[in-house]
């Protein structure tokens, strides 16, 4: 019986349906009916209701909300949603990197921290982190590295022997490494965290002029942060810990924000800057490059379906509008290929006809037909043509974002600048940022790593990657880590080698 409030139920194409309970059956002994349409109907679409997760950054979660700028960051960029005053609206998606879609919100990784913005010129994607620097600085590194953090072969299991294995053979991943083993590894929330480009993107003026850029989301909150121990507690105790604190806080009206800074580099200065300004495991010292206020970003509304707003939305770096462009770092050159491509296989040919990826300017594009087609395409299907089709105005749009390139085809490491090194920013991190307690808890969950599966010859390599980013703090997680593992098992202890220990997937 249907009560006034409620409407009947109908099959997918809108026939009112017979029953939500009982199959079609022969009397009520008999066998159920190929004829029961509505029940296959059922049965056939649960069968599909999951798609592919993303490869890396498997749970998440995000909302919507707006972008509003507060700053003058014009005579760096023409970009339409960085003028004065424009307020854009935006979907956010947070995750964490190397756990699958169930897996726990408080495991010691980095987030993600990807912004769709609706702007006028198009969509504009930029696909962060809740850091500012990355584990490897080549793409051809990225896939291996991701496999590290991932399972085993034989046990399904994650394994720090293979995280550390990948890692001391990587010196360029130590800063990134010492900032996830550091407090900021695990974020108390989505809400209180930073966001970085990590990146280096290109600004383009009105007039032409170019520039090198880094963004820095600031949470309006406050960082805070959970200890491995908070972290472990939570992760049993709430597995959705971030997902619902994200949810219930823009339920309850408690809007998170964050304020947006730049770094902008003047174009020429990339040549001989200290650091190579495109590697992507170096920062930019706040002191040479100082953050420029841009404006602020609020999330306001939740989704209200999660799969067709958060789990379809596609995020994808070469989505970058007029007066924004790519630079030369190697990573982000090609992550403008990778996300699409992971799109059209995990959501399908047309994902950027979904709401939630459609632009909200008018699309006038010669791409046509594909599965689940729902934009109609209008004649003449193809360019260039006398019948009125859209046409490219390259007297607007004609420049591409360019910088000078030149000689032999290669495969070769960057060339160096004249502080650029492996361990320098990390041991910088280390002695000028964090203090002694910070310190103390950095070698506290250095030696809780590797004391959790890590073996030799790995186990050495780790205590050499960390003399080389700091003297005294390697020394220390030797230290720890050899008297550790001798009161777990004192033979372990003399052959310096901590019994190996099963794995929980903790990262
Ligand atoms: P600054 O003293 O100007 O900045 C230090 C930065 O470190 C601040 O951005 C601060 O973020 C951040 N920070 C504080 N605690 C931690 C932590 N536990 N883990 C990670 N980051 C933390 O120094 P410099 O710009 O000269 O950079 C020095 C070092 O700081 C770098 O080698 C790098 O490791 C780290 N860093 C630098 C950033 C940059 O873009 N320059 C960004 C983030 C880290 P907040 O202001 O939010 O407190
Ligand atoms: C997700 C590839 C580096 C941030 C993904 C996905 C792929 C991918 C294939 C899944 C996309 C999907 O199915 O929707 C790569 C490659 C990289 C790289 C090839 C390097 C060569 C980075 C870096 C950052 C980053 C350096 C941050 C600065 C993200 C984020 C997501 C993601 C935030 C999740 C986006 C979302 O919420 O949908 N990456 N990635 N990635 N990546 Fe990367």
């Amino acid at each position: 019986m249907t009560s006034a409030s409620q409407q009947p139920t109908t099959s997918d194409a809108g026939i009112p349906v017979e029953s939500d309970e009982h199959s079609l059956t022969v009397g009520p002994a008999g066998p159920i009916l190929l004829q029961d349409s509505y029940l296959i109907e059922q049965m056939a679409q649960f069968n599909r209701e999951r798609i592919p997760e993303r490869q890396p950054h498997a749970k998440g979660s995000g909302a919507f909300g707006h972008f509003e700028v507060t700053g003058d960051v014009s005579g760096y960029t023409k970009a339409a949603l960085f003028q004065p005053g424009t307020k854009t609206d935006l979907v956010i998606r947070f995750s964490t990197v190397a756990g699958e879609r169930g897996s726990p919100d408080t495991w010691r990784d980095p987030r993600g921290f990807a912004v769709k913005f609706y702007t006028s010129e198009g969509n504009y994607d930029m696909v962060g982190n809740n850091t500012p620097v990355f584990f490897v600085k080549d793409p051809m590194k990225f896939q291996h590295f991701i496999r590290s953090q991932k399972r085993r072969a034989d046990s399904n299991l994650r394994d720090h022997d293979m995280q550390w294995d990948f890692w001391t053979l990587s010196p360029e991943s130590a800063h990134q490494v010492t900032w996830l083993m550091g407090d900021r590894g695990i974020p108390r929330s989505w809400r209180h965290m930073n966001g970085y480009t990590s990146h280096t993107y290109m600004w383009i003026n009105a007039q032409g002029e170019r520039f090198w850029v880094k963004y820095h989301f600031k949470t309006d909150q406050g960082i805070e942060t959970f200890t491995q121990h908070e972290g472990d507690q939570m992760a049993s105790a709430d597995t959705d810990y971030h997902t619902r604190d994200l949810f219930e806080h823009i339920r309850d009206g408690d809007y998170p924000s964050w304020t947006l800074h730049v770094q902008v580099m003047p174009y020429g200065d990339a040549v001989d800057y200290r650091f190579n300004p495109f590697d992507l495991t170096k920062v930019w010292p706040h002191g040479d490059y100082p953050l420029i206020k841009v404006g602020k970003m609020t999330l306001d509304r939740n989704p209200t379906d999660n799969h067709a707003e958060i789990e379809q939305a596609a995020f994808q770096p070469n989505n970058l509008v007029p007066g924004i462009g790519p630079s030369p770092d190697r990573m982000l050159l090609a992550r403008l290929f990778s996300y699409a491509d992971a799109h059209r296989y995990r959501i399908g040919a047309n994902y950027q006809q979904l709401p939630v990826n459609a632009p909200v300017v008018p699309v006038n594009t010669y791409s046509k037909d594909g599965a689940m087609a729902y934009r109609k395409t209008a004649d003449p299907v193809y360019a260039p043509n006398s019948k009125g089709g859209p046409a490219a105005d390259t007297a607007r749009y004609g420049s591409p974002p360019s910088w000078y390139a030149d000689g032999d085809i290669t495969r070769a490491a960057y060339v160096d600048h004249a502080e650029d090194d492996d361990w320098g920013q990390a041991g910088t991190l280390v002695r000028e940022v964090l203090d002694d307690a910070a310190r103390d808890r950095l070698v506290d969950n250095v030696v809780g790593h590797l004391l959790n599966g890590v073996t030799e010859p790995v186990l050495v390599r780790a205590f050499e990657y960390w003399s080389n980013i700091d003297k005294t703090i390697g020394k220390r997680i030797e230290q720890g880590v050899r008297s550790k593992a001798g009161e777990k098992d004192p033979k372990a202890s003399e052959q310096g080698n901590p019994a190996r220990r099963s794995m929980q997937g903790k990262a």
